[in-house]
């Protein structure tokens, strides 16, 4: 098989991941995705830097052994890891993560000067955004927020403003200021309208899946490496099965799909 045949590996700890892997799939619909949810190990926002980078390690080595070009890292906690991990299969340019993309984009753009950036308490604590942000502009006020409550809420599926509203108040307090929200977890756009309706559409929130596919789009361009052949089914495959998984998945991507129970170990 050549390598521009072959699938790009997509992951996450859950259902984040598919935020992103849906605008892929809209790009680039020639392309092969192969899933990878690590539900076993979710959230990864509150997990050690050693136990991230085993999973992403672990991940990535499942991926490769499926013969994937290409990976996305769909999950901003991994994202942050991926310079500290010393045994990935893939070279750095061989793997889009979350953070840069949208630091690039930030950083460069003159619309927005307030910013709040609200994440894992692992992406918000690591202060990539804060610190990479501020060093490349520095006119940009940041305000970030680690917002853990909103993962569990999304897998469960408690998407709805009266779930959400009461846990803004105490998340989103001093946020009146800010122009632009950047959702840096990947789980956050499945609620981005609920935010913006929060703040009575006075302010806007990243649109952060787009970016990325426009990323990934341009390096499969840059490297022909576009599959131009036939393509295989997307695979899902989670390291636990859960039956809220597959109602919500279906009811984001708006599809039925099929499940495989994966253990990498
Ligand atoms: N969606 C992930 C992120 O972008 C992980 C959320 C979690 O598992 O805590 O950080």
């Amino acid at each position: 098989m050549d390598k521009a045949s072959a699938p790009i590996g997509v992951f996450d700890s859950g259902l984040g991941g598919l935020t992103i892997l849906k605008a892929l799939q809209e790009y680039l619909p020639n392309e092969q995705f192969i899933y990878f949810g690590d539900t076993a190990h979710l959230p990864y926002g509150e997990k050690s830097e050693a136990a991230l980078i085993s999973y992403v390690t672990d991940i990535m080595h499942y991926l490769k052994s499926r013969g994937c070009k290409l990976i996305v890292v769909a999950c901003n906690s991994a994202s942050t890891v991926l310079t500290k991990a010393p045994n990935l299969p893939y070279e750095k340019d061989e793997i889009i993560e979350v953070i840069s993309p949208i630091v690039d984009l930030i950083s460069t753009q003159k619309k927005y000067q307030r910013i709040a950036v609200i994440g894992t308490r692992k992406t918000i604590d690591s202060g990539l955004f804060d610190k990479e942000l501020k060093q490349r502009n520095n006119q940009l006020q940041i305000v970030s927020r680690a917002t853990p409550l909103l993962v569990p809420l999304i897998e469960e599926g408690f998407s709805d403003e009266q779930a959400l509203f009461p846990i803004f108040d105490r998340y989103f307090k001093d946020f009146d200021d800010a122009e632009l929200i950047i959702p840096a977890c990947t789980h956050y756009p499945m609620i981005y309208k609920q935010i913006e309706s929060y703040f009575n559409h006075k302010l806007k929130v990243l649109h952060t899946p787009k970016i990325i596919a426009e990323g990934l789009k341009d390096l499969l361009d840059q490297n022909q490496l576009n599959n131009t052949g036939s393509k295989n089914e997307d695979e899902y495959h989670l390291s636990d099965l859960t039956d809220g998984f597959k109602r919500e998945a279906e009811m984001f991507l708006g599809r039925a799909i099929s499940l495989s129970r994966t253990l990498l170990k």
